[in-house]
């Protein structure tokens, strides 16, 4: 049985890799390794907790021992590393912390997986091709946009967030490794992810629940900040043809070719919701507050996916419309996991705090 290690799988996107993972490949043990931080949740796996070919294990990347001991026992085939610091917001207010995580988080992994799969020295010393490190990563490490133009697999790195600085420095280091040591590594960059499980700090969920609440919908700036929105399921469908597709040492960008300004995203779901909740057309859009805008804010992310799709086969599978109705859906059917999520400490924070990616 081959042993995949997946990091962050309590996190949004995780969840959905680790569900994916977990009922597509039965012989295959999936190992689901997670801090369980305030983004993190078992809430978010509950349907799958119980299946045989599943574990979860309760711990820190960036404590290196830890991780070493964990490798050395369980010695993975593979590494889906998800686990990190997300919320750009939270990355302005406490930089270290992203570096802690996403930067030494990543490099403990490295070092972990370079041991049990090469020895000390580093050199292969049999097929590597059994053994992949997956890292997953973000487009915003390619920095802002214009109006024109979309980031490829050959855009240098411009990152403008402590957040995208901390994913670019741990992305720099999976391919150190790779021209280093031959580890055996992919990285994929992916444009915003939108769907259930997402944690209510975020534009779309946080959004839908003041909708739900008669609250004000706070948009950084004008709203004209524009993202490649993709549904999360489609993420987790494409980190599997990666996965098992890759060639080693390469990098796959993943996008929707589904540009939005904030502003836009917000009116739609405004009618969505307008129906959804039998309120008058229009009702929900006088909920729009504009808010002082994020600092260093980047304008325009868009991402060219040509390459995943030539290469591996690989497109989206929904429109936004159909993604964004279907989220709805699932977070007013879910009252009970928003509760979950947002109770205790995060409360505070929660009420006081805006906007997102
Ligand atoms: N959300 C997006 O739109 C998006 C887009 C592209 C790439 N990504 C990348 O995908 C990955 C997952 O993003 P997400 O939105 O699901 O994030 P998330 O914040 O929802 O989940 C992160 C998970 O990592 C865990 N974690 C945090 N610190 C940890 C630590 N020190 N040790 C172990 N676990 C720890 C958390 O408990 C949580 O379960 C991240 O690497 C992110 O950079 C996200």
């Amino acid at each position: 049985m081959k042993k995949i290690l997946i990091t962050g799988g309590a996190g949004f996107i995780g969840s959905h890799v680790v569900r994916l993972f977990v009922n597509k490949y039965p012989d295959y043990k999936i190992f689901n390794l997670d801090k369980l931080t305030y983004a993190g949740n078992l809430e978010n796996l509950k349907d799958i907790e119980s299946k045989s070919n599943y574990k979860f294990v309760k711990g820190d990347i960036t404590d290196a021992h830890f991780i070493n001991n964990l490798f050395q026992e369980e010695k993975f085939d593979s590494v889906i590393h998800l686990a990190a610091e997300s919320h750009v917001d939270r990355s302005i207010s406490n930089p270290l912390e992203f570096v802690q995580t996403n930067v030494i988080g990543t490099v403990n992994l490295l070092n972990a997986a370079k041991e049990i799969w090469m020895g000390n020295i580093g050199l292969p010393t049999s097929d590597i091709r059994p053994h992949l490190f997956y890292h997953v990563s973000t487009d915003e490490v390619y920095g802002s946009l214009g109006d024109e133009g979309l980031f490829t697999e050959e855009t240098s790195y411009d990152p403008h967030s402590p957040y995208s600085a901390s994913k670019a420095a741990s992305d720099h280091f999976v391919r150190a490794y790779f021209d280093t040591y031959n580890l055996p590594v992919v990285i994929s960059n992916c444009s915003n992810n939108y769907g259930p499980n997402h944690f209510p700090e975020k534009l779309i969920p946080l959004c839908i629940h003041n909708i739900k609440n008669n609250k004000p919908l706070p948009i950084y700036g004008k709203g004209e900040n524009v993202r490649d929105w993709l549904f999360v399921e489609d993420h987790a469908n494409a980190i599997d043809v990666i996965f098992h597709n890759a060639k080693l040492g390469s990098t796959y960008n993943i996008g929707g070719h589904n540009e939005w300004t904030n502003i836009d995203v917000i009116r739609l779901l405004c009618k969505i919701m307008d129906k959804k909740l039998g309120r008058a057309e229009g009702e929900n859009e006088k909920l729009i507050t504009f808010v002082k805008d994020r600092a260093g804010h980047d304008l325009r992310y868009a991402i060219d996916s040509t390459k995943l799709q030539n290469e591996l086969g690989w497109k989206p599978s929904l429109q936004f419309e159909e993604g964004l109705a279907k989220t709805v859906d699932w977070y007013l059917a879910n009252e009970e996991w928003l509760t979950q999520v947002t109770s205790g400490n995060y409360q505070k924070y929660y009420e006081q705090q805006y906007v997102a990616r």
